[in-house]
């Protein structure tokens, strides 16, 4: 008899044909990078990097490493990097590790405008280990305010600066951040979890010459498997007089692998640093800045759409593949929206906006992300009847028999828009050939 685990993916591949995926941060892997995520480099153990493992059978997966930290250099135009994160908060927890010592002071963006928990957050081991403060956005503007910023670095001196989001529609600015970072003698670093395919796509300003250091993950807009990635543009001697056994500085590289492992992690999961390794493969395709480019055109579209219906989005659009709306005009709680969208078959989250008067688990607003429906070849025209639905939803949202009318109406209408895979059992390795002798 078959283990009902299998029955239950299968029941959530289907919710995730079925329904449109608007959440931010998710995405639909190809077959590709599922394959490699179900192979047999799960069996492996190989501590260490490349070429300096502490176990032995390393000769495969070493390739693997390297064809993935390789891949992820081109991408980003980085001189160095680490592509064994487990996933993003491990790699903001090294890199943190590696520049801070207990007490010291981190600045960073505040999580309730749009922030991350690994920034700083009491309930996180950054919060708890390092001193705090945060900046935010204009509450006029909704829009970082870099005067702002570096009056705050000014006051508050710290050694670590760090810059982006999880719910930011809106580009950085790295030099003015890097300008800051160098007037109060901190490391500038970033975490582009989220926008990290449009950057690769070269689609938003990139952050690689101005950031010492960049962090992460690489399952949003980037489409691979559930990771992170730590990466910098140019790496260099680490300032806290470190030697090497030869007496040389010890550069910042070192010091980041080993606050990664053993500082974070132990073994590296090295199924995941071959999915890796394939979606940056993909993401070095042409087809790819294709895939970024519309994700980009699609949020605009959908945020203009919404605001034609009388909708409150945030900073008055999106730069990137977020849109966030205020609905408190509409006399809607993001709790309430997200519970009634989910009945038409809509996932979004509910989200705080910033200066919230209500608490996180009810919110008065929602975060949308076109990412997943546009892996799906989603257009504009799909993003102006997407935008109707949401409104037809929130307008009837406690009529139960409107919304499962509309559930089956979104459903008929995603079958011209099939998932990148069919089904568990097609998922063969069959088609991966070992590389010849
Ligand atoms: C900005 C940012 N950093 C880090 C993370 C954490 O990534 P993970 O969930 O892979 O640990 C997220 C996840 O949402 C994020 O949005």
């Amino acid at each position: 008899m078959q283990d009902p685990i299998f029955g239950w993916i299968e029941a959530e591949r289907r919710r995730q044909e079925e329904g449109l995926e608007l959440i931010a941060s998710e995405n639909y892997a190809s077959p590709a990078v599922l394959a490699a995520l179900g192979s047999v480099l799960n069996n492996k153990y190989a501590e260490g990097l490349p070429g300096r493992r502490y176990y032995g059978g390393c000769e495969y997966v070493d390739e693997v490493e390297r064809l993935a930290q390789e891949r992820l250099k081109t991408l980003f135009g980085a001189e160095w990097v680490n592509v064994q994160p487990h996933s993003g908060a491990q790699a903001n927890e090294a890199v943190l590790l590696a520049l801070l010592k207990p007490g010291e002071k981190l600045l960073s963006f505040a999580l309730a405008h749009g922030g991350h928990l690994t920034h700083g957050s009491p309930l996180n081991s950054s919060g708890k280990l390092y001193t705090v403060e945060h900046y935010g956005v204009r509450p006029d503007t909704y829009r970082l305010d870099y005067d702002e910023i570096r009056e705050k670095a000014r006051t508050f001196r710290p050694k670590v600066l760090l810059a982006g989001a999880s719910s930011y529609p809106r580009d950085w600015d790295w030099a003015a951040l890097r300008s800051i970072a160098d007037e109060v003698g901190a490391f500038l670093v970033t975490d582009i979890a989220h926008p990290a395919g449009l950057i690769a796509a070269d689609l938003l300003n990139d952050p690689l010459p101005h950031c010492h250091i960049v962090t992460s993950t690489t399952h949003k807009t980037l489409r691979g498997p559930r990771g992170g990635v730590i990466m910098m543009g140019k790496d260099f001697d680490n300032p806290f007089g470190e030697l090497t056994p030869k007496g040389q500085p010890k550069k910042m590289s070192a010091l980041l692998d080993s606050a990664l492992f053993p500082g974070v992690q132990g073994g590296p999961h090295m199924h995941t640093i071959a999915a890796k390794a394939v979606a940056f493969g993909e993401a070095l395709q042409p087809a790819f800045r294709t895939y970024a480019r519309q994700v980009i055109h699609n949020a605009q579209t959908l945020a203009h759409t919404l605001m034609e219906l009388g909708y409150t989005v945030l900073t008055g659009g999106t730069d990137n593949h977020i849109v966030l709306i205020d609905l408190r005009n509409k006399g809607l709680t993001g709790r309430d929206a997200e519970k009634g969208l989910e009945k038409a078959g809509i996932t979004v989250n509910k989200n705080l906006i910033p200066y919230d008067p209500n608490p996180p688990l009810v919110a008065s607003g929602i975060r949308l992300g076109t990412p997943a429906l546009t892996t799906r070849g989603m257009t504009e025209s799909d993003m102006r009847q997407v935008a109707h639905w949401i409104d037809q939803a929130l307008t009837h949202l406690s009529d139960d028999a409107f919304l499962s009318r509309l559930r089956e109406e979104i459903r008929e209408y995603l079958k011209a828009y099939p998932l990148p895979y069919a089904t568990v059992a097609s998922l063969s390795l069959g088609h991966l050939s070992a590389p010849a002798e």
